[in-house]
């Protein structure tokens, strides 16, 4: 069958545009691809999406860029936002994004995830002929848990095991069925653990950089021989690019880095460049911070993804090594320290709430 070419990106909503991956992703457009549209950026701004992501972004895209503070759970909201901007294309972010505050706290991964995920498709399929694109950013969580051996492919059989994997599962198949069911043209990729600038300090990287900057405990979970493969974000945001650039329409795409790792070994070396970089003051290894603590509930003993087809049939594969993606990492982590102490302080949430009052 020809491949039925896409039309041209106009007006691009971008969900979750002042999360990690999210802000990556617009200063990616901007930066490194030949993207000429308009971005409407639609984010809640939750503890996670911090403006501060895109700043000197927002004034380079001028008239290109709005942004739209909106939750994705209020339907109304989305199509008039659908409406207001003309929008042709989705590329969807937004997520409550953390494992472990999805075993501690649930609800509003299955809010967020899946009821807004259902609410972004119904406006887009509100769209009719005019709507060009909904790609649909997911992780290869949904596959579940690998042995020792083994990878997960497009086909591999989804068995999510916590409720965020359950959510991004749920919300994977309403995007697979809008495709089958309405036509609404689609694509999805599925993406392993992701690491760079912008990413919250509460995931396993960044929190790792920034205690062991400061001598603090570094927590690893259970043994530490948990497994994760790691891509570098902009690898991410170029695999995604891709996708929706030339990706046949109702696939699914896995994404992953060729860099499989045990977390200790993450640790280890994340401690063993910092000391290079930059020795602890009582000239010691950071890997004597290294503290084994309590596993987490349900904890995935390993991920490992084959990328092959997107190799095959759209030329991607990942730039980044890991080794020079964790130097440029802990580079930035280092040399973004005010970035940091707002993220943590919450400082930049009451900045948020004083700059977009409703
Ligand atoms: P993140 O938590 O850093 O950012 C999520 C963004 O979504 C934030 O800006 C937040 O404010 C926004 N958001 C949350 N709830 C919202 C709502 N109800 N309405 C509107 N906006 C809302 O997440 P991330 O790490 O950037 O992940 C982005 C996407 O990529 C997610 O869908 C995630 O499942 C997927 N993914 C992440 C990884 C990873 O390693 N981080 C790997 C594969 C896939
Ligand atoms: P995380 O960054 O939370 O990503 P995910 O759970 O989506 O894979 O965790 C990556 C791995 O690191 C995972 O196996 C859990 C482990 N981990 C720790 O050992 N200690 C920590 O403090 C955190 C946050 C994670």
């Amino acid at each position: 069958m020809a491949k039925k070419k896409r039309k041209q990106i106009v007006n691009l909503m971008v969900t979750g545009g002042c999360g990690f991956i999210g802000s990556n992703f617009i200063r990616y457009l901007l930066e490194k691809s030949d993207f000429q549209g308009n971005i409407i950026n639609v984010d809640k701004l939750t503890y996670a999406g911090n403006p501060e992501n895109l700043k000197g972004i927002e004034d380079k895209l001028g008239d290109r860029y709005a942004f739209e503070r909106a939750d994705i759970c209020e339907q109304e909201r989305l199509l008039d936002l659908f409406a207001r901007h003309n929008i042709d294309t989705v590329c969807h972010f937004a997520a409550e994004s953390h494992v472990d505050r999805s075993i501690r706290r649930p609800a509003h991964f299955i809010s967020t995830n899946i009821v807004g995920t259902f609410n972004l498709l119904e406006a887009a399929r509100g769209r009719g002929e005019s709507f060009n694109l909904f790609h649909h950013v997911s992780t290869d969580e949904v596959y579940g848990s690998l042995g020792k051996r083994g990878v997960f492919r497009e086909t591999t059989p989804y068995r999510p095991n916590s409720p965020y994997s359950a959510s991004k599962a749920a919300s994977d198949h309403l995007v697979r069925a809008y495709f089958h069911t309405y036509g609404l043209p689609v694509t999805i990729s599925n993406c392993s653990n992701n690491f760079g600038p912008y990413q919250f300090p509460e995931k396993l990287i960044p929190l790792i950089i920034l205690n062991a900057f400061e001598g603090k405990p570094l927590p690893v979970y259970g043994d530490g021989r948990n497994v994760r493969d790691w891509l570098y974000v902009d690898d991410h945001c170029e695999a995604i690019w891709a996708i929706m650039k030339s990706g046949r329409t109702g696939e699914t795409y896995n994404i992953g880095g060729d860099s499989e790792m045990e977390n200790i070994r993450v640790v280890e070396m994340i401690c063993d460049i910092l000391d290079g970089m930059t020795p602890a003051v009582d000239g010691k290894s950071r890997r004597g911070l290294v503290t084994f603590v309590k596993d987490r509930p349900g904890h995935d003993r390993r991920y490992a993804i084959d990328f092959a087809k997107l190799h095959r049939t759209l030329n991607w594969s990942p730039k980044e090594s890991f080794q020079s993606g964790l130097r440029k990492t802990i580079t930035w982590y280092l040399e973004n320290k005010g970035w940091v102490d707002r993220v943590r302080s919450g400082d930049y949430l009451k900045w948020i709430e004083e700059h977009y009052r409703e």
